[in-house]
């Protein structure tokens, strides 16, 4: 999968390279983890007809440095989700001056890490959001264990081990079609992901490490929010985005067939759909 031509912005202390496809409403995407911006292109392809497509690769991920804000003190790479959320704010600021309207509102696309910035967006900048997506996510802090687990991934990974380190991942992400009959999406996201640093691994699992619980801000979000997730996601199951969505003022929950944890790869043309269905329903009409 290679790249496409790429926009960069310098966002507070690094270049962020994004990915800019279509006219109309700002659509912001935020990918997962260990992803970069080719994890949205076969949606963008879909969407670009309807909005204004924006997906960087966030900061430490794909092209984009990790930037000196992208350490701890200590000067180990990590990166905070509020550090990512401030940075798409930037972005989204910058979107907006270009658009001579300084006050633009987006709607905002996370996934998975994505949604974890997504909520840190909603909690620090939610004068600038016309509506959420939120999938493939959740919104509690991690277990004793699990913070171990991402502790020890970013003290060992490195040059040698990242391909391996992916391949363990894989059978988690997708759902067992994808992993029997798409072969093609399977390489694809290999490559995406063999394709990160092992500083973007490291300082992307401190900064999650690093996060709390975020459900409070739930009950907080007034844009309209569409929950969504694959049907057979092992890590953010149909169960546990039903209650996130019940807690969220104005939801609207869609699930995606035929995907686990990445539907914009497994099933793109069900996320699409869904997408326009409750803009056209929850926002369009109200512009
Ligand atoms: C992701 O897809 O971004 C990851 O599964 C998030 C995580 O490791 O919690």
């Amino acid at each position: 999968m290679g790249r496409v031509p790429m926009k960069k912005y310098l966002v507070d202390d690094t270049d962020y390279y994004v990915y800019s496809r279509g006219r109309g409403p700002i659509l912001l995407f935020a990918h997962g983890f260990p992803f970069d911006s080719r994890l949205f292109v076969p949606v963008v392809d879909l969407l670009e007809s309807r909005f204004h497509c924006v997906v960087p690769d966030l900061r430490g991920f794909g092209m984009t440095k990790l930037g000196a804000n992208g350490h701890n003190p200590e000067g180990h790479p990590r990166v905070k989700m509020g550090r990512f959320a401030d940075d798409l704010a930037i972005l989204t600021a910058i979107l907006a001056c270009q658009e001579h309207n300084k006050d633009a509102k987006i709607v905002l696309c996370g996934l998975s890490m994505g949604g974890y910035i997504s909520l840190s967006f909603a909690r620090r900048h939610p004068e600038r959001l016309d509506g959420l997506i939120f999938c493939d996510s959740n919104t509690t802090q991690d277990s004793p264990e699990k913070v171990q687990n991402r502790l020890a991934l970013a003290d060992t990974v490195d040059a040698t081990n990242v391909a391996q380190t992916v391949d363990n991942m894989i059978p988690t992400l997708l759902c067992g079609e994808t992993l029997e009959h798409r072969h093609d999406i399977v390489e694809q996201l290999r490559t995406i992901m063999r394709s990160q640093t092992p500083a973007a691994f490291a300082a992307a699992s401190r900064g999650m490490a690093k996060r709390g619980d975020s459900s409070d801000i739930l009950s907080q979000i007034t844009a309209p929010t569409l929950v969504l997730g694959g049907e057979y996601d092992q890590l953010s199951n149909v169960a546990c985005l039903d209650a996130i969505a019940a807690k969220i003022p104005n939801a609207t929950r869609a699930t995606i067939p035929h995907s686990g944890h990445l539907p914009p790869l497994e099933n793109p043309e069900a996320f699409a759909k869904a997408v326009v269905k409750w803009y056209d329903e929850k926002i369009g009409s109200t512009h």
